[in-house]
């Protein structure tokens, strides 16, 4: 399953401009989003929490990475160009010596109403095995696959793909699995060229950014009204996956879920007491 990482692990933190400008559009803004944020969103929200000013020249590693997003040709009202933006607006305002105030960007708070539908979200969602042929829409689909997107995600590489298979277009090519084919598949993926900006990252990291996504998108299943599981294949399914959709060896299959209309209420699986299960707490 990793092997085709082997080929990404010598990749340099740091490119020439003329490497910059010749990698492809999803490594370039994988690494565009690694600079700003490690050579200024973290300082930044540093600085203004602890009212310090930024050091000199901290801004000098966006303004380059987005000269060279613009030499680049790449659109300016793309979401990772104004995401730079935004952050450079804001130091170059703390930098000038004026109080800069996030709160327009804070969240609304959270009502004890709130509350309760997480909690419920998160306690009730199962496991559910077996779907009824009613078909889901593609506006569902959608929307539980934007959950998976708004994860965490380490240095914010946002490698995160999906295949989406409705089993009456492919019949059975999802078999293999321990339990009828849903009428939905989905394959969390990830596009590997993301990770060549940040090669010191672990693996584990990797890993953990396709899980996180997944419970995102299991949660939004369920409060959406739909069922699902979480599902992993073995290799040779995979594999037949890669064939039949001509995958490129930089897009991995990481794992996957089926979802639908569910046709099983299972018992929950009970969970211990929080205090059981704290090893260590001083
Ligand atoms: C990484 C992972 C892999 C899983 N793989 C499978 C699987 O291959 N087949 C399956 O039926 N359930 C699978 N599950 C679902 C678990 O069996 C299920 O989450 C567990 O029994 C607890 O039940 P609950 O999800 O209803 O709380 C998987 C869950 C995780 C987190």
């Amino acid at each position: 399953m990793w092997d085709i990482l082997e080929k990404y692990e010598k990749a340099p933190l740091l490119l020439s401009d003329e490497q910059y400008l010749a990698i492809s559009d999803t490594e370039f803004r994988a690494r565009f989003r690694e600079r700003v944020h490690h050579t200024l969103e973290v300082q930044l929200y540093h600085a203004l929490a602890s009212n310090r000013p930024l050091g000199a020249g901290q801004t000098d590693t966006a303004v380059h990475m987005c000269e060279l997003w613009q030499k680049r040709g790449l659109p300016v009202d793309h979401h990772d160009y104004k995401y730079a933006q935004c952050i450079l607006d804001l130091a170059r305002r703390s930098a000038a010596g004026e109080t800069v105030s996030l709160d327009q960007y804070a969240p609304p708070p959270i009502t004890d109403a709130d509350r309760e539908v997480f909690f419920r979200v998160v306690h009730d969602r199962r496991s559910v095995r077996a779907f009824s042929d009613r078909e889901v829409p593609d506006e569902l689909i959608n929307k539980v696959l934007d959950a998976g997107l708004w994860a965490a995600h380490a240095c914010n590489l946002q490698s995160i793909r999906y295949l989406v298979v409705r089993e009456k277009d492919e019949p059975w090519l999802f078999r293999g699995s321990d339990i009828p084919p849903g009428p939905v598949h989905i394959a969390v993926m990830q596009d590997e060229r993301c990770y060549l900006a940040n090669t010191v990252m672990s693996l584990k990291n990797r890993i953990l950014d396709a899980g996180a996504a997944t419970t995102n998108i299991l949660l939004a299943i369920h409060a959406n009204g739909l069922d699902g599981v979480w599902l992993t294949y073995e290799n040779h399914m995979i594999d037949a996956l890669r064939k039949r959709f001509e995958l490129p060896d930089y897009i991995r299959i990481v794992d996957f879920i089926d979802m639908g209309y569910g046709v099983q209420t299972p018992f929950p699986p009970q969970r211990p007491d929080v205090s059981e299960r704290i090893i260590v707490r001083v």
